[in-house]
């Protein structure tokens, strides 16, 4: 059989309310016309992110139900704890309550002024992380990974010439070096099995810890499966810790990888870092046994982490990006290429060229995916990351313009994205007619989610 089906049967469902266009005009302008600040009730499809929006299993909805809420000591936290040491390998396994509360203990560890962490590319909380320890977050992405025109299999990659080259220079100024797996910020790209061993053998050479940013640590271990050399009749269970066997620690949002909804964890190999870890833990988190969640949600994560290695799904869930991918691709549409594991990334450069990045070509995608179909999604260019010039005041806009749709896992059928594909193909139809937007109101700092706008008209 060439059909790959969904590998779950659906045993609860949530209803989605449906809205007319005249409503989402409305909604969409009460909202500032900032898709954040819309009620997610009144969102049909919603694809803003695959974090934290994951459908958990019966078996982990039993696992709930069986959660250990002792305050010290709970079994959930020993059962958690055991299959995240089985999997990663790691010494100390410390619970937080997200990904980015685990960054957050590592930084205040290793960060600090005059220092840098180079990465493949931070993702945002990460980064801000970093610099609010008064560090500074480098990107050293690989060549390929900067075209969302160029093909090539692991564009999530980080470039070891100038990881080597920085080091050479600065390697007193460099506490740790992470990999971000898959490659969020640029296209949800994985990272190869090679590219993360000789990452690793470049850090061992100036004797700096490799950590893992290990969100989307399956997805990624499943691209080496289809596309690394000598990885196909590996599983990727065998895959996934191989991956961590080069690493010293990891960060991990359990919202992606680990199917649930809320959680995280730190861990790592060194005694010394880990006492210093769950001492900034038990200010900030809570005891060592818990960080920060409760015993059901350990329980959940550990059940999750079981599930998402499992082939079948992960076949399900590269698929389902990749048929989206290729409808869109013989319609024209122009999307960053190949695919990556969670998304789709619209190139919103090709998609409206009319509208210059000052006037947000994503958004303006972003608006019309809502107005016309009820579908969220998330615009990745001038708008999150576009800065001004300090002496002309002139906008400098990022190197891609995107729009990202993220699929959540487990949540949407094959005609949910049908839906999707067919929004998206009906707004490149009519892509003359988009409009661009500007700011009504600017907030300082990660203006994406508070801004307000209105289309120019
Ligand atoms: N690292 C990566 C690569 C991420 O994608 C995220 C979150 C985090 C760290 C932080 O984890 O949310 O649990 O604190 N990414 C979400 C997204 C928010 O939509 O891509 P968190």
């Amino acid at each position: 059989m060439k059909t790959i089906i969904e590998p779950f049967k659906i045993k609860t469902v949530e209803p989605i309310k449906f809205t007319t266009k005249e409503e989402r005009i409305e909604i969409l302008k009460n909202a500032g016309y900032n898709p954040f600040m819309i009620p997610a009730e009144d969102v049909i499809i919603d694809l803003l992110t695959d974090s934290g929006t994951s459908a958990m299993s019966s078996k982990q909805w039993s696992g709930i139900m069986d959660g250990d809420e002792s305050y010290a000591g709970a079994r959930s936290y020993y059962r958690f704890e055991q299959v995240v040491k089985e999997l990663t390998s790691f010494k100390h396994i410390i619970p937080t309550h997200q990904g980015r509360a685990a960054e957050k203990i590592l930084f205040s560890i290793f960060g600090g002024a005059g220092k840098f962490i180079p990465n493949n590319t931070h993702f945002d909380t990460t980064r801000a992380n970093i610099e609010y320890s008064g560090a500074t977050a480098l990107d050293f992405p690989c060549k390929e990974g900067t075209d969302p025109d160029y093909i090539a299999d692991f564009k999530g990659n980080i470039d070891l010439d100038m990881l080597e080259d920085f080091l050479l220079k600065n390697k007193n100024s460099v506490p740790l070096v992470m990999l971000t797996v898959t490659n969020n910020s640029n296209g949800g790209q994985p990272v190869s099995m090679e590219n993360i061993k000789k990452t690793k053998e470049v850090c061992s050479r100036y004797n700096i810890p490799l950590f893992l940013d290990a969100c989307r640590f399956a997805e990624n271990a499943y691209f080496i499966k289809l596309r690394e050399q000598g990885y196909k009749e590996k599983s990727v269970r065998e895959i996934a810790k191989e991956m961590f066997s080069y690493a010293d620690g990891c960060t991990m949002s359990a919202k992606k990888d680990a199917l649930v909804n809320m959680g995280g964890f730190l861990a790592l190999n060194d005694d010394d870092i880990a006492l210093k870890a769950r001492n900034i833990l038990v200010v900030t988190e809570g005891f060592p046994t818990y960080g920060g969640l409760a015993g059901r949600d350990l329980e959940a994560i550990a059940q999750g982490l079981i599930e998402v290695l499992d082939e079948n799904y992960l076949k399900y869930r590269i698929r389902t990006i990749e048929y989206t991918s290729e409808k869109l691709i013989n319609a024209g549409v122009p999307i960053l290429v190949p695919p990556g594991g969670h998304a789709i990334y619209l190139n919103a450069k090709k998609f409206a060229p009319h509208i210059p990045p000052e006037q947000f070509p994503g958004h303006s995608i972003v608006c019309e995916l809502y107005l016309h179909a009820g579908i969220r999604a998330v615009e990745i260019g001038s708008i999150m990351f576009g800065k001004y010039d300090k002496n002309t005041g002139k906008h400098i806009p990022p190197k891609m313009e995107l729009v990202r749709l993220a699929l959540p896992r487990r949540v949407y059928t094959q005609s949910h994205v049908d839906y999707v594909i067919e929004a998206i193909i009906e707004i490149y139809n009519n892509r003359e007619k988009l409009k661009g937007y500007r700011f009504t109101y600017e907030p300082p700092i990660l203006r994406h989610f508070l801004a307000k706008l209105e289309p120019i008209l």
